[in-house]
């Protein structure tokens, strides 16, 4: 698979346009809402396709299109920059034009270089300060075993103790603002008087946390306040080419191994915890960094086992509050993000990485530290008891409530029973409606009822079954129309002279030639559009053109629909046969579905006295046109056989 179709098969379009703050309402297979992209706010005509990973505006837009093309649309972007923007999100890394070029890797291994060497700093310091070494060791309570371990150092009071040790090292002011140990003076911040320089050691008077990767390679620092008056009380490395929070869990490095061995891996929010936690003998243990759960940090645990556990803050208000998706409680706080409890978040990628994750709630308003140095057996308690999530937010929701009140029921109905409709198990979803009637003591038909009565539910109660899910979830790398498209551009990327043939032959039935909107993915429009490109100038051999006029972000596209079509049938006769059928299929395919969503489009018009509905007529006009002329032009195809 190439990087581009991983983003494809990565990225929830549903998840996508939502959070662009569309509205998405579930109709049919497919999703409905108002356009982003024009202001008619009449009635829907912007619909998503979840299978496909595509959109389109039957309103006055009429455009559609893929992830790419949504970002590109709505942020103003170009292919390029939506692809990093959406790579990025997906946790793939782009390497095939960022990290095997070696002169980067080799700047990369620089800075990893610069950060081994702060770790010694700031253990020199440690080791010199009574202080702080006393707090680590009796209020933490760790050994200087696990400080060393750990890698863990001091930060000096001062602007310049790491500048200038490391500038008299040989090291480069660039260097050090590259790593992120250095921060830079705004031109016009006047508000720091004590020290004008323009740049100045970004830690001061920190305990000093070193971050690496899952492979132990050095990636940044985590720094918590040593002076309980200083502010934000954990400031983590900056984003730097080594170090993207989103995609490390501290404590991997060291956890891997233990994680494998007992099938499970457990997760805490904090990075004292972790090194707590390690040094009471419970080695499964990461935390990410003071930042939402990843999808991509979830991935690096699947790598070593399926089964997680959430160690959750013992705070029951804060989490109810995250559960309602207020989680103003937190974000008022000094910190950047939180383990942030997304129940329906964490059950789409329970489901879509066929994880087994588990919440485990701390009690006594204690943080995991505390819990193994009170007791290092109830840590092993509290883990094996961990609940499934729907099982958690129904008892969270539950404490202090009274249940009896209907009011209360139908509150708590309303929030677990769209968690329950997604899950993709029927029986799960069985399981816990019974389980949801049982708390609430009321009949488990009348739960259904609230539920279809509720009318938004955001996500489509799942009709699949397991088996049918795992391959929905590789959706998107297994959609027949991106496979076919894909097949179709890589036989005219390896003989771009069969696209006159196509087009001509295309013509002779009555249909239109090849054009960009005979794909639905933006990098076969932009693979097709230089093809085209290729055979209408005569200076250069096609394939010659292609490859030199490629744009760089889709050359790893290119290798792969080079290797993908190897092994083309050698008579082009043939070749362009299947070319043939293949592009009407798609086609077909696609006009029908435009049909039969105007067809639903129509019907709510009607309904609403829409404006749209001549809109609707007309394009309806047009797709069973397109449908009658490709049956005709089987039938003339085939008759010439
Ligand atoms: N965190 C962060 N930035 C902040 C606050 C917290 O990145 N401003 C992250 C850190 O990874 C921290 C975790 O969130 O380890 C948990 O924060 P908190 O519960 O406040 O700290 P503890 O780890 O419990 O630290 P301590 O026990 O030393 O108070
Ligand atoms: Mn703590």
């Amino acid at each position: 698979m190439s990087t581009i179709d991983e983003i494809k098969a990565r990225i929830d379009i549903v998840d996508l346009v939502s959070e662009a703050g569309v509205k998405l309402r579930h109709a049919g297979k497919n999703y409905t809402g108002f356009c982003p992209f024009h202001d008619n706010k009449h009635t829907p005509a912007f619909v998503v396709w979840p299978e496909s990973g595509t959109w389109r505006c039957f309103g006055q837009c009429n455009e559609g299109g893929d992830i790419f093309k949504f970002m590109m649309k709505r942020e103003g972007l170009e292919f390029k920059d939506a692809l990093a923007k959406l790579a990025d999100r997906a946790g793939v890394k782009l390497e095939s034009f960022v990290a095997e070029k070696p002169e980067i890797k080799e700047a990369h291994e620089h800075l990893r270089a610069l950060l081994e060497d702060a770790i010694i700093f700031y253990r020199t310091h440690l080791f010199n300060n009574k202080d702080v070494l006393t707090y680590l060791r009796e209020k933490r309570g760790l050994t200087d075993a696990t400080i060393e371990t750990f890698g863990m150092g001091y930060a000096p009071h001062g602007y310049d103790n790491l500048l200038k040790a490391f500038k008299s090292k040989g090291y480069r002011e660039q260097d050090l603002i590259d790593a992120g140990m250095l921060s830079v003076r705004d031109a016009d911040d006047s508000r720091n008087t004590q020290h004008t320089a323009r740049t100045y050691d970004r830690f001061r008077n920190r305990i000093m946390i070193p971050i690496r990767d899952e492979n132990g390679k050095m990636a940044g620092f985590g720094a918590r306040i040593v002076d309980p008056n200083d502010i934000p009380k954990f400031l983590n490395s900056p984003e730097t080419p080594i170090f993207t929070k989103g995609h490390i869990l501290y404590g991997l490095d060291r956890a891997r191994k233990p994680i494998r061995m007992a099938d499970q891996a457990v997760i805490v929010e904090g990075y004292l915890d972790v090194i707590a936690l390690h040094q009471a003998g419970y080695e499964n243990v990461v935390s990410p960094m003071g930042t939402a759960l990843t999808e991509d940090q979830l991935r690096l645990l699947k790598r070593s086992t399926r089964r997680i556990v959430l160690a959750l803050d013992p705070d029951v208000a804060g989490q109810k509050a995250v559960l309602r998706g207020l989680d103003a409680v937190r974000s008022a706080m000094d910190r950047e993000g939180e383990l942030g409890f997304d129940a329906r978040g964490l059950l789409r990628n329970e489901a879509r990485l066929q994880a087994d994750l588990r919440v485990a709630s701390m009690p006594d308003d204690l943080d995991p530290d505390e819990i193994v140095a009170r007791d290092k057996d109830e840590w092993k308690r509290l883990i094996e008891n961990a609940k499934p999530i729907v099982t958690h937010v129904m008892d969270s929701l539950a404490v202090g409530q009274n249940l009896n009140d209907a009011k209360v029921k139908n509150q708590i109905a309303a929030q677990v029973l769209p968690l329950i409709e997604d899950l993709p198990s029927p029986l799960e979803r069985d399981t816990y409606r019974q389980a949801l009637a049982r708390m609430l003591r009321v009949d488990e038909g009348s739960l259904t009822l609230t539920q279809t009565q509720g009318a938004v539910v955001r996500r489509k109660p799942r009709g699949a079954d397991q088996a049918q899910r795992v391959e929905k979830n590789q959706v998107v790398a297994l959609n027949p129309t991106l496979k076919i498209e894909a097949y179709c551009i890589g036989v005219l990327f390896r003989k771009p002279a069969l696209l006159y043939r196509l087009d001509r032959t295309l013509q002779e039935v009555g249909l239109s030639a090849l054009a960009v909107e005979d794909f639905e993915y933006t990098d076969h429009q932009l693979v097709f559009g230089v093809i085209r490109m290729a055979v209408e100038q005569d200076e250069k051999d096609y394939q010659h053109y292609v490859i030199s006029h490629l744009p760089e972000t889709i050359s790893a596209v290119s290798k792969d629909l080079l290797a993908q079509t190897e092994q083309l049938d050698p008579v082009d006769d043939k070749l362009l046969e299947e070319l043939l059928a293949r592009f009407m299929d798609l086609r077909r395919a696609y006009a029908m579905s435009n049909v039969n969503q105007l067809r639903f489009l129509q019907e709510e018009e009607q309904q609403q006295g829409g404006v749209n509905l001549k809109l609707y007529q007309e394009q309806t006009v047009q797709f069973t046109k397109l449908l009658k002329n490709l049956d005709q032009a089987r039938k003339k195809i085939s008759s010439k056989r």
